[in-house]
């Protein structure tokens, strides 16, 4: 009776796995802080994301870890920035069999670890980097993304991208906007896993853990930029915003399951404090049930093979 009744569904098409690629890695590196994660090689980026396409993933996204970083993040837009190349190596292995989304953002790229570039203050100039977010994201629709995922939380910045994507002929090309973005501590472990360079901390483009408003602003600011999805982040501590999100936004509604989140249920199963597999189903349930279409989760291939069973 209760499979009859269940109000939720969760499937792995709704699952985006995140991968992470290293420019000059000759193996997979792991990231310390999330076991089971790994700062992929080329080939083995290509390996693993055809075995998560084929077992059922909607999607994946795509961070890359480059050797050089500088002040503009140059290496996110040069075509044969590591990020751009795997995202190459992935579109023609894998066509149009899934969805390909690349994060378009700086702090993966540059020597300060902003997700921006800086003012002769030191300070995160918005608008300037408003220009660089067009070209990193026609670059990465050039090399073969699907989707652009402008995670920097620059005010202006899908609107932005939408008209430089279409100026050059890549209207086909959609943006996943991480419009719902606070600055939170959940976030420690991706800067392992980036080898961020960050000291400080983002509060002036991120949003602050209290606010709720905010959030849907953001979000119907995003929707009349030209977003084709929404996206609220990290999902657990703001199930709050992805209901409200998902009742207010007229496309549809991702969720951010993060590293840090990850991180939490990995450590507390390996000290045999829960259970796993059932943790981490009860973890992507709820956040389909908070009102989310669709999650970026690192469990989505695993949690795509249980949900095959
Ligand atoms: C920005 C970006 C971040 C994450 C995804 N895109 C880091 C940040 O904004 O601080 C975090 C993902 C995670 O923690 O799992 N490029």
């Amino acid at each position: 009776m209760r499979r009859l009744v269940g109000e939720t569904t969760l499937r792995p098409r709704q699952l985006i796995l995140p991968m992470f690629v290293a420019e000059g890695a000759t193996e997979p590196r792991p990231i310390a802080s999330m076991p089971g994660v790994v700062q992929h090689t080329r080939d083995s980026l290509r390996k693993a994301a055809v075995a998560a396409v084929r077992g059922g993933v909607g999607g994946l996204m795509i961070f890359g870890v480059p050797e050089k970083h500088d002040a503009t993040g140059s290496g996110g837009i040069d075509e044969n920035g590591i990020l751009n190349v795997a995202l190459r190596d992935l579109r023609a292995e894998l066509g149009d069999e899934t969805v390909l989304m690349a994060d378009t953002c700086l702090d993966e790229f540059t020597d300060h670890g902003h997700c921006g570039v800086l003012d002769v203050d030191g300070k995160v100039d918005n608008d300037a980097t408003l220009s660089v977010y067009a070209e990193m994201a026609v670059a990465q629709a050039e090399a073969g993304a699907h989707m652009v995922g402008p995670s920097g939380m620059m005010d202006g910045q899908v609107g932005v991208i939408r008209r430089a994507l279409d100026q050059t002929g890549h209207t086909d090309v959609g943006i996943l906007a991480y419009s719902a973005k606070y600055a939170s501590a959940f976030f420690g472990p991706f800067r392992e896993a980036v080898n961020s360079q960050l000291k400080g901390d983002r509060k002036t483009y991120q949003q602050d853990t209290g606010n709720a408003r905010e959030a849907l602003r953001e979000i119907e600011l995003d929707i009349a930029e030209g977003a084709d999805m929404v996206m609220v982040k990290p999902a657990l501590s703001y199930l709050d915003v992805i209901r409200s999100a998902a009742d207010l936004s007229s496309v549809p509604v991702a969720a951010y399951n993060i590293s840090g989140e990850y991180a939490m249920v990995e450590a507390a199963a390996a000290n045999g404090w829960l259970d796993r597999e059932r943790t981490i189903l009860e973890v992507l349930t709820s956040i389909r049930r908070a009102g989310a279409d669709v999650i970026l989760s690192y469990w989505a291939a695993e949690a795509t093979a249980w949900l095959n069973d």
